[in-house]
Protein backbone atom coordinates (compact mmCIF):
# COMPACT_ATOMS: atom_id res chain seq x y z
CA UNK A 1 0.00 0.00 0.00
CA UNK A 2 1.05 3.30 -0.74
CA UNK A 3 2.00 5.40 2.40
CA UNK A 4 2.78 9.35 2.77
CA UNK A 5 6.13 9.99 2.90
CA UNK A 6 6.69 11.10 6.75
CA UNK A 7 9.58 13.64 8.44
CA UNK A 8 9.76 14.56 12.18
CA UNK A 9 11.37 17.76 13.05
CA UNK A 10 12.10 17.97 16.59
CA UNK A 11 14.74 19.45 19.12
CA UNK A 12 14.52 17.80 22.53
CA UNK A 13 13.41 14.36 24.03
CA UNK A 14 11.20 12.88 21.59
CA UNK A 15 8.89 11.83 23.48
CA UNK A 16 5.99 12.62 21.10
CA UNK A 17 8.27 10.98 18.12
CA UNK A 18 8.11 7.76 19.92
CA UNK A 19 4.35 8.11 20.31
CA UNK A 20 4.17 8.53 16.16
CA UNK A 21 6.78 5.34 16.24
CA UNK A 22 4.33 3.34 18.68
CA UNK A 23 1.61 3.88 16.81
CA UNK A 24 3.34 3.19 13.56
CA UNK A 25 4.26 -0.22 15.00
CA UNK A 26 0.94 -0.59 16.73
CA UNK A 27 -0.66 0.15 12.89
CA UNK A 28 -2.27 3.36 14.39
CA UNK A 29 -0.61 5.15 12.05
CA UNK A 30 -0.66 3.33 8.82
CA UNK A 31 -1.33 5.83 5.98
CA UNK A 32 2.50 7.36 6.57
CA UNK A 33 5.32 6.01 7.59
CA UNK A 34 8.13 8.07 9.23
CA UNK A 35 11.59 7.96 6.93
CA UNK A 36 12.92 10.65 8.22
CA UNK A 37 13.69 12.11 11.95
CA UNK A 38 15.72 16.20 11.38
CA UNK A 39 16.74 18.00 14.78
CA UNK A 40 18.57 21.17 14.69
CA UNK A 41 19.91 20.31 18.27
CA UNK A 42 22.51 17.68 17.83
CA UNK A 43 22.40 16.60 21.53
CA UNK A 44 18.54 15.64 21.06
CA UNK A 45 18.00 12.79 22.57
CA UNK A 46 15.11 12.39 19.85
CA UNK A 47 17.34 11.53 17.68
CA UNK A 48 18.89 8.18 19.62
CA UNK A 49 15.12 7.41 19.46
CA UNK A 50 14.85 7.60 15.82
CA UNK A 51 18.45 5.74 15.40
CA UNK A 52 17.08 2.60 17.62
CA UNK A 53 14.30 2.41 15.08
CA UNK A 54 16.24 2.51 11.97
CA UNK A 55 15.24 5.53 11.28
CA UNK A 56 17.45 8.10 8.95
CA UNK A 57 18.61 11.06 10.85
CA UNK A 58 19.92 14.57 10.00
CA UNK A 59 20.96 17.74 12.02
CA UNK A 60 20.42 21.22 10.63
CA UNK A 61 21.66 23.71 12.94
CA UNK A 62 19.67 26.70 13.43
CA UNK A 63 21.71 28.38 15.99
CA UNK A 64 23.20 32.19 14.91
CA UNK A 65 21.76 31.27 11.46
CA UNK A 66 19.44 33.24 9.15
CA UNK A 67 16.03 32.00 8.97
CA UNK A 68 16.54 31.95 4.93
CA UNK A 69 19.81 29.43 5.38
CA UNK A 70 18.95 27.57 7.96
CA UNK A 71 15.35 26.75 5.58
CA UNK A 72 17.27 26.38 2.51
CA UNK A 73 19.33 23.36 4.38
CA UNK A 74 16.30 21.96 5.73
CA UNK A 75 14.54 22.57 2.34
CA UNK A 76 17.14 20.42 0.77
CA UNK A 77 17.32 17.65 2.72
CA UNK A 78 13.49 17.65 3.00
CA UNK A 79 12.86 17.28 -0.76
CA UNK A 80 16.22 14.86 -0.83
CA UNK A 81 13.87 11.82 0.79
CA UNK A 82 10.56 13.26 -1.20
CA UNK A 83 9.04 14.24 2.35
CA UNK A 84 5.30 14.61 1.64
CA UNK A 85 4.19 15.72 5.22
CA UNK A 86 6.16 17.70 8.10
CA UNK A 87 5.42 16.57 11.66
CA UNK A 88 6.62 18.89 14.18
CA UNK A 89 7.42 16.80 17.43
CA UNK A 90 8.38 19.17 20.03
CA UNK A 91 10.28 21.68 17.30
CA UNK A 92 11.43 24.83 19.09
CA UNK A 93 12.08 26.83 16.02
CA UNK A 94 9.41 29.31 14.33
CA UNK A 95 9.21 28.60 10.60
CA UNK A 96 8.88 31.84 7.75
CA UNK A 97 6.27 32.07 5.53
CA UNK A 98 8.10 31.09 2.36
CA UNK A 99 8.59 27.90 4.23
CA UNK A 100 4.89 27.20 5.58
CA UNK A 101 4.03 27.85 1.93
CA UNK A 102 5.52 25.65 0.15
CA UNK A 103 4.25 22.41 2.20
CA UNK A 104 0.75 24.64 2.84
CA UNK A 105 -1.30 21.62 4.56
CA UNK A 106 1.42 19.37 5.04
CA UNK A 107 2.97 20.56 7.81
CA UNK A 108 1.45 19.92 11.38
CA UNK A 109 2.31 20.92 15.16
CA UNK A 110 1.58 19.66 18.37
CA UNK A 111 1.08 22.28 20.86
CA UNK A 112 0.41 21.64 24.42
CA UNK A 113 -2.43 23.67 25.38
CA UNK A 114 -6.21 23.77 24.12
CA UNK A 115 -5.43 27.18 21.40
CA UNK A 116 -6.53 29.54 21.75
CA UNK A 117 -5.15 29.62 25.57
CA UNK A 118 -1.78 29.90 25.89
CA UNK A 119 -0.30 29.95 22.18
CA UNK A 120 1.62 31.92 20.08
CA UNK A 121 5.11 33.51 20.61
CA UNK A 122 7.30 32.56 23.64
CA UNK A 123 4.78 29.95 24.60
CA UNK A 124 6.58 26.85 23.90
CA UNK A 125 7.23 23.57 26.26
CA UNK A 126 7.06 24.23 29.95
CA UNK A 127 6.37 27.96 29.89
CA UNK A 128 3.38 26.70 28.52
CA UNK A 129 2.26 24.65 31.63
CA UNK A 130 3.63 27.59 34.10
CA UNK A 131 1.51 29.84 32.34
CA UNK A 132 -1.74 27.59 32.69
CA UNK A 133 -0.92 27.06 36.32
CA UNK A 134 -0.51 31.01 36.80
CA UNK A 135 -3.76 32.03 35.42
CA UNK A 136 -5.53 29.35 37.50
CA UNK A 137 -7.15 27.56 34.53
CA UNK A 138 -8.63 24.17 35.75
CA UNK A 139 -8.52 22.54 32.28
CA UNK A 140 -5.49 22.65 29.45
CA UNK A 141 -5.14 20.03 27.21
CA UNK A 142 -2.91 19.63 23.91
CA UNK A 143 -3.96 20.73 20.53
CA UNK A 144 -2.81 19.10 17.01
CA UNK A 145 -2.66 21.82 13.87
CA UNK A 146 -2.14 22.91 10.59
CA UNK A 147 1.19 25.18 10.50
CA UNK A 148 1.25 28.18 8.67
CA UNK A 149 3.11 31.88 9.61
CA UNK A 150 1.43 32.34 12.65
CA UNK A 151 2.50 30.58 15.75
CA UNK A 152 0.55 28.31 16.51
CA UNK A 153 -2.09 29.89 14.20
CA UNK A 154 -3.55 27.54 11.37
CA UNK A 155 -6.04 25.20 11.12
CA UNK A 156 -6.97 22.76 14.37
CA UNK A 157 -6.89 19.05 13.79
CA UNK A 158 -7.69 17.97 16.79
CA UNK A 159 -7.72 18.89 20.84
CA UNK A 160 -7.99 17.05 24.32
CA UNK A 161 -8.94 18.46 27.07
CA UNK A 162 -7.26 17.46 30.74
CA UNK A 163 -8.11 18.71 34.23
CA UNK A 164 -5.73 20.81 36.05
CA UNK A 165 -4.96 20.00 39.99
CA UNK A 166 -3.92 24.00 41.09
CA UNK A 167 -0.69 21.46 43.32
CA UNK A 168 0.91 20.71 40.48
CA UNK A 169 4.12 21.43 39.38
CA UNK A 170 4.62 22.66 36.19
CA UNK A 171 6.65 19.30 35.37
CA UNK A 172 3.47 17.54 36.65
CA UNK A 173 1.55 19.21 34.77
CA UNK A 174 3.70 18.66 31.13
CA UNK A 175 3.94 14.70 31.77
CA UNK A 176 0.40 14.73 32.01
CA UNK A 177 -0.36 16.76 29.51
CA UNK A 178 2.01 14.46 27.12
CA UNK A 179 0.31 11.47 28.32
CA UNK A 180 -3.49 11.90 28.38
CA UNK A 181 -3.87 13.87 25.44
CA UNK A 182 -0.51 14.72 23.06
CA UNK A 183 0.94 11.31 22.80
CA UNK A 184 -2.71 10.21 21.55
CA UNK A 185 -4.04 12.90 19.37
CA UNK A 186 -1.03 13.32 17.54
CA UNK A 187 -0.53 10.21 15.87
CA UNK A 188 -4.03 9.91 15.26
CA UNK A 189 -3.62 13.63 13.57
CA UNK A 190 -1.13 12.22 11.51
CA UNK A 191 -2.81 9.25 10.19
CA UNK A 192 -5.70 11.18 9.72
CA UNK A 193 -4.18 13.83 7.38
CA UNK A 194 -1.87 11.13 5.68
CA UNK A 195 -5.64 9.30 5.26
CA UNK A 196 -6.59 12.25 3.39
CA UNK A 197 -3.87 12.42 1.43
CA UNK A 198 -3.69 9.73 -0.04
CA UNK A 199 -7.73 9.76 -0.81
CA UNK A 200 -7.43 13.01 -2.54
CA UNK A 201 -5.76 11.40 -5.60
CA UNK A 202 -2.75 13.82 -4.46
CA UNK A 203 -0.55 11.27 -6.43
CA UNK A 204 -2.09 11.15 -9.46
C1 LIG B 1 5.81 18.80 24.00
O1 LIG B 1 5.06 19.07 25.15
C2 LIG B 1 5.30 19.64 22.84
O2 LIG B 1 3.92 19.76 22.81
C3 LIG B 1 5.97 20.95 23.11
O3 LIG B 1 7.26 20.62 23.56
C4 LIG B 1 7.24 19.32 24.17
C5 LIG B 1 8.24 18.44 23.47
O4 LIG B 1 8.37 17.20 24.11
N1 LIG B 1 5.98 21.77 21.95
C6 LIG B 1 5.84 23.08 21.99
O5 LIG B 1 5.74 23.71 23.01
C7 LIG B 1 5.82 23.77 20.63
N2 LIG B 1 5.22 25.05 20.73
P1 LIG B 1 8.98 15.93 23.36
O6 LIG B 1 10.32 16.37 22.74
O7 LIG B 1 9.20 14.94 24.48
O8 LIG B 1 8.00 15.45 22.34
Amino acid sequence: MRKVRIAVLVSGGGTNLGALINAEKDGILKSGEIVLVVSNKNDAYALTRAKENGIKTEFVLSKNKAQKDFEKQLTAILESESIELIILAGFMRILSKEFTDIYKNRIINVHPSLIPSFCGEGFYGLNVHKAALAHGAKITGATVHFVNEIPDGGEIIMQKAVEIDKDYTPEELQTKVMREAEWIILPLSAEKVCKQMLGENYYD
